[in-house]
């Protein structure tokens, strides 16, 4: 069941990836959020049984639209001109034997997505502006150099500018990659257990990424939260809690050490209710999650520290560490950003061909 938890969040990383790739070559990416799942599997070919023989069948994610910086995305046009499109050869097989996860099944029939409205998109005249980055490294050499630890000192500290930083890029900006992907709303907020970030003191933090949720924040999270206004005027970020949490990050990280060796560690928090309503935007809900994760990669690399991702954690812990008592939040995704420390038992080679 993780695995298919795993996927939807590797589709998050994925689509980030797209849109700061095709932002470096002045191109913007959409999500064709409206789309059913149907439809692309039709594109794609995953529809043709015949092919796959039942053993083997694939399920589409998601379908993105790259173009120019200036014009509404032509999704539309795009569906059309693919689904004019013939399908030539045969899929290979790629395993003789097949192992049937009937909880994998139920989760991908659960949150089968069919066609929904299209959002209206915003202003076309907006062009995609990257944040510049804390060192002065191309978004090449960055995107090429990406890694992520496997182990953190536990005493490298960050500068607060550096952490507000990696916060703003963090943050719904339509007109910013990776977030001109998607035109619906901010779902995803993070909470964050912040160890060593200078100026700082430890605790207890949270992004509140969309003003919308900071009324129904506060009224599910514990009522003894300071709701501390902290950082620059425009960052959403709120002080919660002053208390060293490298404990309590290391136990919900499944007992992880980066979790308490990290500068900081990570929840991605969302409206649960959203994918109780719509089961489909569970998926969703992780490639947002995903799409915060390739951020936070991108951004640690840039300020010279290395992230992870923790796709191992504890959900429930975080709950009661928050104090959500219900089903209205759910912790998503975590991830963790510090300095790292080589393990010298991995032999590591080159992973691109470098451009002169
Ligand atoms: C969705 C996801 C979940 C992950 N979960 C963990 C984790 O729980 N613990 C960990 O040490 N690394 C975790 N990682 C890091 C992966 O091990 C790492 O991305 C993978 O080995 C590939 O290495 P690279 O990121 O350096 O390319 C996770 C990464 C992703 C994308």
């Amino acid at each position: 069941m993780r695995a298919w938890r795993y996927c939807q969040h590797d589709c998050g990383h994925v689509i980030a990836a797209v849109s700061y790739a095709a932002a470096a070559l002045g191109w913007q990416t959409r999500l064709a959020e409206a789309v059913a799942d149907d439809a692309v599997a039709g594109l794609l070919g995953l529809d043709r049984s015949e092919d796959f023989g039942g053993a083997e069948a694939e399920a589409p994610d998601a379908l993105l639209w790259i173009g120019p910086p200036r014009s509404s995305p032509e999704l539309e046009r795009m569906r059309t001109a693919l689904e004019k499109a013939q399908w030539h050869g045969h899929a290979n097989q790629l395993s003789a034997g097949h192992v049937t996860w009937p909880d994998i099944d139920s989760i991908h029939i659960a949150t089968h997505k069919a066609h929904t409205r299209e959002r209206p998109s915003p202003d076309p005249q907006q062009r995609p502006s990257p944040a510049p980055p804390s060192l002065d490294l191309s978004f090449a050499a960055i995107a090429r150099q990406r890694r992520s630890a496997v182990n953190f000192d536990g005493t490298t500290f960050i500068t607060a500018a550096e952490f507000f930083s990696m916060l703003t890029c963090l943050l719904a900006r339509r007109d910013t990659p990776p977030w001109n992907v998607l035109t619906s709303p901010a779902a995803v907020h993070a909470a964050l257990l912040v160890h060593r970030v200078d100026g700082l003191e430890p605790g207890l933090y949270i992004l509140v990424r969309n003003h919308e949720a900071l009324a129904a924040l506060k009224q599910s999270l514990r009522p003894e939260w300071l709701w501390q206004k902290t950082g620059p005027d425009d960052l959403p970020l709120y002080f919660l809690l002053p208390y060293d949490l490298r404990a309590a990050a290391k136990s919900i990280c499944c007992h992880q050490d980066i979790g308490a060796d990290s500068c900081f560690a990570l929840a991605m928090i969302a409206r649960f209710e959203i994918a109780l309503k719509r089961p489909w935007c569970y998926r969703h809900l992780f490639w947002e999650c995903g799409m915060l994760g390739q951020t936070l990669y991108l951004e640690a690399e840039a300020a010279g520290v290395r992230a992870t991702g923790i796709g191992c954690f504890f959900d429930d812990e975080m709950h009661t560490l928050l104090g959500v008592k219900d089903r209205t939040w759910q912790s998503l995704y975590h991830f963790t950003v510090g300095g790292p420390v080589e393990d010298h038992r991995l032999s590591a080679s080159t992973p691109y061909e470098v451009p002169p």
